[in-house]
């Protein structure tokens, strides 16, 4: 949900600013925008379009100097052009500034502003927010680090934001609430980013700002942060940053979607690597194992969430309730957060999210959290917002996930969730002795089947080929598979621009089935664990209404086989585990459906990667 970069110190600011917005265009990516100050002027340079349509323009005219900051836009307020996009100047021309979020309520701010003579070019809450701080600095005749704190504390909504102030051309002011910033400490020079990857090859330390925080950026100086509301000092940690360039680069794929796809093998293992060991029965978290009793005596689990991750927990609610036999309810954070929902002291509740800032997740933690209940977060980002909000949490180590479709994510909660409800029937006795090994077992040797069932990648790529022009798609499974077949509408949905719904195969009869005909290609999701027979009947019912039937098969399937018009075949799997492996499938057929189609697979128009507004 936009990105934002901006550097200060010796070298180019330019070329580190441009190279950073295209690293976080997964952000966002309708407009873009970068200001470079040459020690005399400022130069804004700005453009609806893509980072690199951006870079074509500003390489025509000035980009010299030592400070910069530059945004990558995903549109809230205003819609996507030249004049919408970020940085944003204030009236005088002194102060410019970057920020991803929303300010809730710039409309009476802008009129109070309007009735002082302001005047403004964008539809923008952003240009609001710089003029007001643009006011208050010429009223108190304070610092802009001042100015934009007493701003802030007149904003409702989210921002991390990065302000230049032409009369103070060594500093860069940032703050953050409710969206991420990162500040990359090096020698002499700092940057600033929406996460580290814009300056992962410049330093390895970094800062991440807190919510509430400000931060004072001078060249040369040690930075100095303070609460944005008491004026507090706050101490500077600087963490060491684990992330490495390899991983936030294509790596000779076409798509990061297809590498982070491919990646799945490598990072279930890191998942349970250090974890999980079957020769000796154990499986150690240490977030669970501090907080054991709280998951044992729990009424119920409530997970939270939104999008892939909400299906992913979908898929925890099967395995919970039949490993732990404990009572879990799945909800969308947004509907959660708004619905006054009854939260009782000895609930626990999990919120599971990739990027680990997806502001409604953070939102219903935040009311879960006031009702007494213990959180407990399962991210993939480390130090994200949601991590550090969980009372406590495991992470899963998926590497940075690029491609805003998400993939590698969602197998890596899944094989944390499974972890932890192995972990609870371990401890409720609720799984025998056998099965609980036998499952811990298969856990292990899930990477090596994930790699079998990205061998289809041919069959996949050759079966796109065939449905890319369709206009439906339906996708049904049963058990553990119903969740895989909604993510797997979602996948094709959101990269392809295809209607796709998924349904639980039986619910077809309720309606759905009216939809069928010579027409309609319906994915069934049927390896030969589970309810094998009842979707082998579900998809008679398809078959003689003319449908298109692609399914997802044990190897060595028989029945399916003699029904569909094609069928994949992944290695067999318990059940349980299953969505580990059939889900594979379906994020190659949706990959190659989208390329075939000539979507830009990567960064789907109207999506971002990180949902930092509600
Ligand atoms: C789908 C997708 C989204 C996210 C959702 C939640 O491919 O990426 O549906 O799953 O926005 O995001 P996180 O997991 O970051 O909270």
């Amino acid at each position: 949900m936009c990105g934002i970069v901006g550097y200060i110190g010796h070298r180019e600011a330019y070329p580190i600013v441009i190279k950073g917005l295209q690293r976080l265009e997964y952000r966002g990516y309708d407009s873009a925008g970068v200001m470079t100050y040459d020690g005399t002027d400022i130069t804004v340079c700005k453009t609806k379009g893509k980072v690199a349509d951006l870079k074509a323009k500003a390489d025509q005219g000035n980009n010299a100097g030592s400070i910069g900051i530059g945004h990558t836009r995903w549109a809230t307020h205003g819609v996507p052009n030249d004049v919408n996009s970020h940085p944003h100047v204030s009236n005088s021309g002194n102060l410019v500034i970057i920020h991803n979020g929303i300010i809730e309520n710039y409309a009476p701010l802008k009129e109070e502003l309007m009735k002082r003579g302001y005047t403004f070019q964008s539809d923008t809450d952003t240009e609001v927010l710089v003029n007001l701080i643009e006011e208050i600095q010429k009223n108190e005749k304070i610092k802009l680090g001042k100015a934009v704190q007493l701003a802030l504390n007149q904003v409702v909504g989210a921002y991390a934001i990065a302000v230049f102030d032409t009369k103070k051309p060594d500093e860069i002011v940032a703050a953050r609430l409710g969206s991420p910033l990162a500040i990359g400490v090096g020698e002499g020079e700092y940057f600033i980013a929406s996460d580290a990857s814009p300056f992962i090859e410049y330093t390895s330390n970094a800062v991440y700002l807190e919510d509430g925080e400000v931060a004072i950026i001078k060249r040369d100086k040690p930075l100095k942060i303070r609460k944005i509301n008491t004026d507090a000092p706050v101490d500077t940690y600087i963490q060491e940053l684990q992330m490495n360039l390899e991983q936030i680069e294509k790596g000779g794929y076409d798509h990061f979607m297809l590498k982070e796809i491919y990646e799945q093998p490598s990072v279930i293992k890191d998942t349970y690597r250090g974890r999980l060991n079957s020769a000796q029965g154990i499986i150690k978290m240490s977030g669970i194992e501090d907080n054991l009793e709280k998951f044992l005596n729990a009424n119920r689990i409530i997970i939270i969430a939104c999008g892939t991750s909400w299906h992913a927990g979908l898929v925890a609610e099967y395995i919970f309730e039949e490993f732990a036999r404990i009572n879990v309810e799945v909800e969308y954070a947004s509907e959660f957060r708004y619905r006054n929902p009854i939260i009782n002291s000895n609930d626990v509740v999990i919120a599971i999210s990739q990027s680990g800032e997806t502001a409604d997740t953070m939102a219903a933690i935040k009311l879960a959290k006031e009702a007494g209940a213990f959180v407990f977060g399962v991210c993939n980002v480390v130090g994200s917002s949601i991590s550090r909000e969980s009372h406590a949490g495991a992470y899963t180590h998926a590497g940075p996930e690029i491609g805003v479709a998400s993939t590698k994510a969602f197998t890596t909660q899944i094989t944390v969730l499974t972890m932890i409800a192995l972990r609870l029937a371990k401890a409720k006795g609720t799984l025998s002795h056998s099965d609980f090994h036998r499952y811990l077992l298969e856990l292990e040797l899930i990477p090596e089947k994930v790699k079998e069932a990205l061998e289809t990648n041919d069959i996949a790529e050759e079966i796109a080929a065939t449905f890319k022009d369709v206009a439906n798609c339906l996708y049904l499974g049963r058990g553990y598979n119903f969740p895989v077949a909604l993510e797997g509408a979602l996948k094709l949905k959101e990269i392809s621009y295809i209607h796709a719904e998924g349904y639980p195969a039986a619910e077809m009869k309720h309606g759905p089935i009216a939809l069928i005909d010579e027409h309609m290609p319906v994915i069934v999701v049927a390896p030969i664990q589970g309810h094998y027979d009842k979707i082998v009947s579900n998809i008679q019912e398809i078959k003689s209404r003319s449908g298109r039937i692609i399914a997802i098969v044990t190897k060595g399937d028989t029945e399916v086989r003699k029904l569909a018009d094609y069928v994949i075949e992944i290695p067999e799997t318990s059940d349980a585990l299953s969505p580990l492996i059939t889900t594979i499938p379906l994020q190659l057929l949706s990959y190659h459906i989208a390329v075939l189609r000539g979507c830009n697979v990567d960064q789907p128009r109207n999506l971002a990667k990180s949902v930092t507004v509600e």
